[in-house]
């Protein structure tokens, strides 16, 4: 399929990948990024992995006239929405600012939208919208609350969206519930890229791999899970990255026409412990990744993975990558680049 995609927050890690899967599949990606969380030299690398020009245009999706230069510039068909602020804790510490750069940007991208007649939009919710669920696995219907004001944001977001959509049914839109993104693009030119000391699990692993910092610490032993650590869905980003083309797709050729707004989970539909990831690193790495077993995390669940059936009948997609792949490709872009996009291997 061909068509003109807008990615607002496409030079960041989830987003760099969507990109590079859309050139893939035969669209034209337009990134739009305020390079708050990212580099140029990302950009640089999709446009290179992609073998296409690729237009990095630096602007807030909450600057209306920065939107409309480039919705006259470029004949966009739809949009993915992957811009925002993501650290749980910096929302706690910092709510304004995550209401306005999260809500206010969807808010301001829509506005944009409407203004220049696009109508279709992809936008990345999170798992964290399901809280502490009742039970695993999780479908699209379970009770949502979130417990911090990130995860509140895309409950917001989420419910922008239902409203647009109910108020016109012109609009179509669907919200993909990431579980936990990791891994890298194969080819180790693009990934995470964390600043400071990683909040996430993978990250920090890899850190500890290359020598970075001495040791994980796992938070939390003595959750009621067979080995009394934290069980999650992780998913190689590439195979989220696909989900976002496949959900492109749908929504292009009208089979998603369903007059209510989507959410869809992404995820394997299986959980993996803290301490099954410690050990699937060793094999990847070959080093013995280091760990001590601390206190719980505050506002950590036990478990929590999905039923991705949904997007498996809506969107033919699944899952391809197991977590040992996941570990390889994320060390494999950690190792080649241990300062991440600072210093090109
Ligand atoms: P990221 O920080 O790497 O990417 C976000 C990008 O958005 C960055 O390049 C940043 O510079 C840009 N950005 C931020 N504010 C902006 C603004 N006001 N205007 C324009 N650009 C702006 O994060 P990511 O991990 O790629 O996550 C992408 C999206 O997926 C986010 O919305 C995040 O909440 C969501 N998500 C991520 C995860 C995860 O584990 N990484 C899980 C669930 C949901
Ligand atoms: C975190 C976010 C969540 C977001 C998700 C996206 C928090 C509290 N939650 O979820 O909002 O949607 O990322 O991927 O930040 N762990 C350790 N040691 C560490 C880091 C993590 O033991 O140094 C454990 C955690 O307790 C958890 C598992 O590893 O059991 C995964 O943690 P993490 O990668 O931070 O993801 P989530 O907590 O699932």
């Amino acid at each position: 399929m061909t068509g003109t995609i807008l990615v607002a927050g496409g030079n960041g890690y989830i987003g760099s990948h969507v990109v590079v899967e859309l050139a893939a599949a035969g669209f034209r990606p337009v990134i739009v990024d305020n390079l708050a969380n990212s580099k140029p030299e990302a950009a640089r690398r999709v446009a290179a992995i992609a073998g296409a020009k690729v237009p990095l245009l630096v602007g807030d999706v909450r600057d209306g006239a920065f939107l409309d230069a480039v919705f006259e510039a470029h004949d966009i068909d739809l949009v993915i929405h992957l811009a925002g602020l993501k650290a749980v804790g910096e929302s706690v510490a910092e709510p304004l600012r995550y209401y306005d750069v999260n809500v206010g940007g969807a808010v301001g991208l829509l506005a944009a939208m409407r203004r220049h007649r696009v109508r279709r939009m992809v936008f990345s919710s999170s798992a964290t919208v399901y809280g502490d669920p009742v039970s695993v696995p999780i479908t699209e219907d379970f009770a949502t609350g979130a417990t911090n004001p990130y995860g509140r944001t895309k409950l917001m977001i989420e419910e922008i969206l239902a409203d647009l959509v109910a108020s016109d049914p012109a609009w179509r839109a669907v919200s993909l519930r990431y579980f936990n993104p990791v891994g890298a693009h194969e080819s180790a030119q693009i990934g995470e890229d964390p600043n400071g000391i990683p909040n996430n699990l993978f990250p920090f692993i890899a850190q500890v791999a290359v020598g970075r910092r001495e040791k994980l610490s796992v938070f939390g032993g003595d959750y009621g899970t067979p080995d009394g650590t934290g069980v999650r869905d992780y998913i190689h980003v590439v195979d989220l990255a696909r989900a976002h083309v496949k959900a492109a797709e749908a929504l292009l050729s009208g089979a998603l026409a369903t007059g209510a707004h989507l959410p869809i989970n992404l995820g394997t539909g299986r959980g993996f412990s803290v301490l099954d990831v410690v050990h699937a690193w060793r094999r990847a790495t070959n080093r013995p990744i280091p760990y001590e077993v601390v206190e719980r995390r505050p506002g950590d669940i036990a478990a929590c993975y999905a039923d991705p059936r949904l997007a498996a009948s809506l969107l033919d997609w699944r899952a391809g990558f197991d977590l040992d792949a996941m570990c390889r490709d994320h060390w494999r872009w950690q190792s080649r680049n241990p300062n991440g996009y600072e210093e090109a291997a």
